[in-house]
């Protein structure tokens, strides 16, 4: 009997590894049948009823931000994304303005040369660091960077010395949090849903993110929160799909946001080009990189 349940173990473990190095390593960053999320509020028969203000030719009642994701800053591989991730932050941020940016985890690869293990990599997290002062994105706009579980392989404790999010990442916050963007014309809350495995197993045993009955309490408790907000975007790194949670789960906590925002899965070398989708619970989900 204990034979058989270590066979299953075993396999299992396989599949798991299978699974997560498949849906990791294909990567491609342009598809033609790419295309742009919809958010129409009269789609379908979940329609919102539209109440003014509505959207007209001035600037009124607007704002806009930016979601980055799965930048993966890496000493061995890829030396271009350095490059592009400073020309984000110096060109397109100049001329976006973006009100926000979202960058929703795995800021850096913290993978071994041979692309098969997890390391933390300082250099990679200095890399990062160095490119958010450089380029002053700080003071041009809110900068909000998550963990991914790219960010939190091989950590023992939040305290260990190889936690650089901690220490070079602009906002260092770990676990879930709620922020609230004040405009003239009305509040909108940004909700962090952190699942990220604490302690950070090594590579591929943190492909999916776990969420524990104390971390769904405090979801809650921001949903509740958020209520008095005129609407509300839930982000995070993991795709709704890869986070495990007791009930109502991540989409039942967050069926009433406008958008849930995540990173985590690419877009398997073109075989998965639409990264985006309506969830029967009713918001839309976009991944994006
Ligand atoms: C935001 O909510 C406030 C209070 O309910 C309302 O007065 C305001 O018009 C809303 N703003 C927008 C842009 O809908
Ligand atoms: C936004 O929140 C502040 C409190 O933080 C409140 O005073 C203000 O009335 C809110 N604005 C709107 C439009 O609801
Ligand atoms: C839930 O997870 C958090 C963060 O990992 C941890 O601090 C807490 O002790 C966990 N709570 C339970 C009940 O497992």
């Amino acid at each position: 009997m204990l034979k058989l349940f270590g066979a299953l173990v075993l396999v299992g473990l396989a599949l798991a590894c299978l699974a997560s190095w498949v849906l990791e390593s294909y990567d491609t960053s342009w598809h033609p049948k790419r295309s742009v999320p919809q958010f129409n509020a009269g789609d379908g028969e979940e329609a919102r009823t539209c109440l003014p203000p509505y959207p007209g030719g001035e600037l009124d009642n607007i704002f806009w931000f930016v979601q980055v994701s799965d930048i993966h800053i890496s000493r061995f591989h890829d030396k271009k994304r350095i490059y592009d991730f400073e020309k984000f932050c110096t060109n397109t941020v100049e001329v976006i303005q973006p009100a926000l940016v979202l960058a929703t985890g795995d800021l850096t690869d913290a993978k071994t040369e041979s692309k098969v293990g997890s390391l933390q990599h300082e250099v990679e997290w200095q890399a990062y660091h160095d490119i958010l002062k450089r380029s002053r994105v700080l003071e041009r706009t809110k900068w909000i960077d998550i963990r991914g579980n790219h960010d939190a392989f091989n950590i023992i404790s939040l305290d260990s010395v190889n936690n650089y999010y901690r220490k070079y990442s602009a906002n260092q916050k770990v676990g879930s949090f709620h922020y609230v963007h004040k405009t003239p014309f009305g509040n909108y809350s940004f909700i962090c849903a952190d699942a990220t495995i604490t302690p950070g197993p090594k590579r591929p045993y943190n492909f999916y993110g776990i969420l524990n009955q104390t971390q769904m309490d405090l979801l809650a408790s921001f949903r509740t929160e958020s209520h008095s907000s005129n609407q509300t975007i839930w982000f995070g790194h993991y795709t709704t799909s890869t986070v495990i949670s007791p009930f109502p789960g991540l989409r039942g906590v967050m069926s009433s946001a406008v958008a849930y925002l995540c990173g985590h899965l690419h877009t398997l070398g073109g075989l998965m080009p639409v990264l985006h989708s309506r969830h029967p619970e009713g918001h839309p989900g976009t991944g994006a990189r």
